[in-house]
């Protein structure tokens, strides 16, 4: 049978909205009627668990079904040695792979925004990688080295760097060519400074010719992201809260996901599927 495709987010940095297009892709593959599970490597920090939680809260006190994908934490291990650790981490996300992968059509997997070896393991398993990043030279500087004077690019960074180590262990593992398709998105695109907008934009242009990754359309500055993740929801299914306006800022918002999701291009990964009516799941769709 055909594995699952695997999407990972991921960037060595901290909240730059890994977890928040991680939920929205998930939601958004979803709603194509794609079955879908999601892989929490921050268990930690747990956002997406916790995004995953606040859901099927929502759906227990509105008793109203919506799509939720099957989610497993993979939790850091606790033995004595690196050694020790490292394998039974390993284990950990190999089997929650091998079960997403028989029952899904996309597995999507978030990561810490620190360096840590279930990190970059997971990074290794990537299909596609999808990177948001924000409008900033902070976040540039984690692609390329920048001469911030003439900006000229001076090699790969730590983050670039790492993904292609992963890309050389995933070809040797997988005994093929296959790659990464590595995707870098703008998040929280400031409406203003339409100058350092076209900049950042030129200069991702240019490291991704480098780096091999291509770029998609960002997400917007958007208040309601912090609210919605309170409810479980996503701007996809904003219309399941009785309580939510929908407002020109959000169709416009919701049209950014779209094009995240064209730019996947799931269609082309998967074949055209047809979406299914949602039920209630029971708590066991939570697996730890
Ligand atoms: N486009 C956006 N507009 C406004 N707020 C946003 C946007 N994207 C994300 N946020 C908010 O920024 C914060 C960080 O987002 P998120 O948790 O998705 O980042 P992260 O990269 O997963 O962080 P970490 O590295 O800590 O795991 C959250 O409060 C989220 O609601
Ligand atoms: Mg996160």
């Amino acid at each position: 049978m055909e594995q699952a495709h695997i999407i990972v987010f991921g960037n060595e940095k901290g909240g730059s909205g890994k977890s928040t297009t991680a939920m929205h892709t998930a939601v958004a593959l979803l709603r194509l009627g794609y079955k879908v599970g999601t892989i929490d490597l921050d268990a930690r920090q747990g956002t997406l668990t916790r995004y995953v939680k606040n859901r099927f809260d929502f759906m227990k006190h509105s008793r109203k079904p919506i799509l939720s994908p099957i989610h497993m934490p993979i939790p850091k291990s606790r033995c004595d040695t690196l050694q020790e650790q490292q394998a039974e981490e390993r284990s950990f996300l190999t089997m929650a792979l091998d079960e997403l992968g028989r029952e899904c059509d996309f597995i999507i997997m978030d990561t810490p925004g620190t360096d840590s070896y279930l990190s970059r393991l997971g990074h290794s398993y990537a299909d596609t990688l999808v990177t948001p990043m924000n409008d900033s030279f902070i976040d540039l500087d984690l692609l390329a080295r920048i001469d911030t004077r003439t900006y000229e690019i001076l090699g790969p960074s730590v983050y670039s760097s790492m993904v292609n180590d992963q890309r050389g262990l995933k070809k040797i593992r997988s005994n093929s060519n296959k790659g990464i398709d590595w995707i870098v998105m703008r998040n929280r695109l400031a409406h203003i400074d339409a100058k350092n907008k076209k900049l950042i934009g030129d200069l991702l242009e240019k490291i991704g010719e480098r780096a091999g990754f291509r770029t998609a359309p960002g997400f917007g500055e958007r208040v309601i992201f912090k609210e919605l993740f309170l409810k479980g929801l996503t701007l996809l299914d904003i219309k399941e809260d009785p309580d939510a306006k929908i407002t020109l800022s959000e169709l416009t918002a919701r049209q950014e996901v779209r094009l995240l999701i064209a730019a996947i291009n799931p269609q082309e990964l998967k074949g055209k599927v047809r979406p299914y009516t949602p039920v209630v799941p029971s708590e066991t769709a939570m697996r730890a």
